[in-house]
């Protein structure tokens, strides 16, 4: 699939669920969260047969999300059935980590390649200000299973805010000195609810990163793999350091993906309301319709998104999309 800006779709980000067992600040409101009903949410034989459809169509890559995908049940079977796929070369997932000390080892053996894992704060209490209903030492424990079972490349997504986390930086690259984990700073970005609270919480990286790169001596690392992420790492470290820079220096001009959401719907960029339903009028999922409504969202992919332009913010949460 080739975009109408010659940018090539081979990544499809599959959100299985909308709920959490977290309320993280960045993307969800503390409480009053509707979610949506079970009878609307894809069957995971639905979600493989838009794979399936979506493999022919050039998708090699999928990365399951949520909410936390780790809630819903059935979710190692889903990873064993993508496997089947042999189209698919990659099969990631991005997770607060949490359930992953009881789901780690059987995601390996049902085919889960490497996981990204949220952790925002090195320190308890701010990690709970933060996800609000976390506990530390959860997440600790959930990096601690994926790496024993080789879920790797492990990469930890920390979104820094300001006068919550910003000052933690240092902390996070001295911690891949020694482990095999690789750390992506990331820029807030005001979705849904809490693009309310963006001026309190956005800072951009530019602040920070040259300051960092030079402290530390880090230098320029190439990693296949890593999406929207610039990667830097300490000489002679284990692990590496990169800068997501959705706001400051969006990299939408070289966009590889699309996103389908919980119920169903094909969504061509992150950062617009603009979605396909993938069920026909009937309501059923169907091969010849799935590979209609993917060439139909194909149109509608923006050059590059616009937040902040004339105070637009996109209406769902992060947690309705997966990130
Ligand atoms: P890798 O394949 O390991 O590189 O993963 P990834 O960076 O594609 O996925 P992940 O779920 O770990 O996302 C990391 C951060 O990048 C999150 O904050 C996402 O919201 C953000 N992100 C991922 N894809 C896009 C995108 O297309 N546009 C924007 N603006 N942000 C994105
Ligand atoms: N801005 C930037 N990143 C976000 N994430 C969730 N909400 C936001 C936001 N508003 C990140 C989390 C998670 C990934 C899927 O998206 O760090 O790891
Ligand atoms: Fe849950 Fe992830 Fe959203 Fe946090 S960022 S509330 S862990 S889905």
């Amino acid at each position: 699939m080739i975009d109408k800006y010659g940018r090539s779709i081979d990544y499809l980000r599959i959100s299985i669920t909308d709920r959490c067992n977290l309320r993280c600040i960045y993307c969800m409101p503390p409480q009053g969260v509707t979610f949506k009903p079970h009878s609307s949410i894809l069957r995971y034989e639905e979600i493989i047969k838009i794979v399936e459809v979506g493999t022919e169509l050039g998708i090699k890559k999928v990365r399951i999300t949520g909410g936390e995908p780790l809630v819903r049940q059935g979710v190692v079977d889903l990873i064993k059935e993508l496997r089947k796929i042999s189209a698919l070369e990659d099969i990631t997932m991005t997770t607060n980590g949490v359930l992953l000390p009881k789901y780690a080892f059987a995601l390996k053996r049902a085919g889960l390649s490497r996981v990204n894992i949220s952790l925002d704060s090195l320190n308890p209490d701010t990690y709970k200000t933060i996800t609000r209903r976390g506990e530390f030492s959860q997440a600790i424990e959930g990096i601690k299973a994926a790496l024993e079972v080789g879920l790797s490349p492990v990469k930890i997504n920390t979104v820094v805010m300001k006068g919550l986390n910003d000052s933690e930086l240092e902390s996070f690259v001295e911690l891949t000195k020694d482990k095999d984990l690789h750390v992506r700073f990331i820029e807030y970005m005001p979705m849904g609810e809490t693009s309310l609270l963006s001026g309190n919480y956005y800072v951009s990286l530019n602040e920070f990163k040259e300051k960092i790169i030079n402290k530390m001596g880090m230098v320029p690392v190439d990693i296949k793999n890593n999406g929207p992420s610039k990667d830097f790492k300490v000489p002679g470290a284990r692990g590496t350091v990169g800068f997501i820079t959705a706001i400051s220096h969006n990299f939408c001009s070289t966009c590889n993906r699309m996103r389908l959401t919980a119920d169903g719907f094909l969504r061509p960029c992150l950062a617009s309301d603009v979605e396909v339903n993938m069920r026909d009028e009937d309501g059923k999922i169907s091969t010849e319709g799935v590979r209609e409504k993917f060439e139909k969202a194909l149109l509608f992919k923006p050059i590059s998104h616009n937040f902040y332009k004339n105070n637009f913010f996109p209406k769902k949460n992060m947690s309705q999309i997966g990130g």
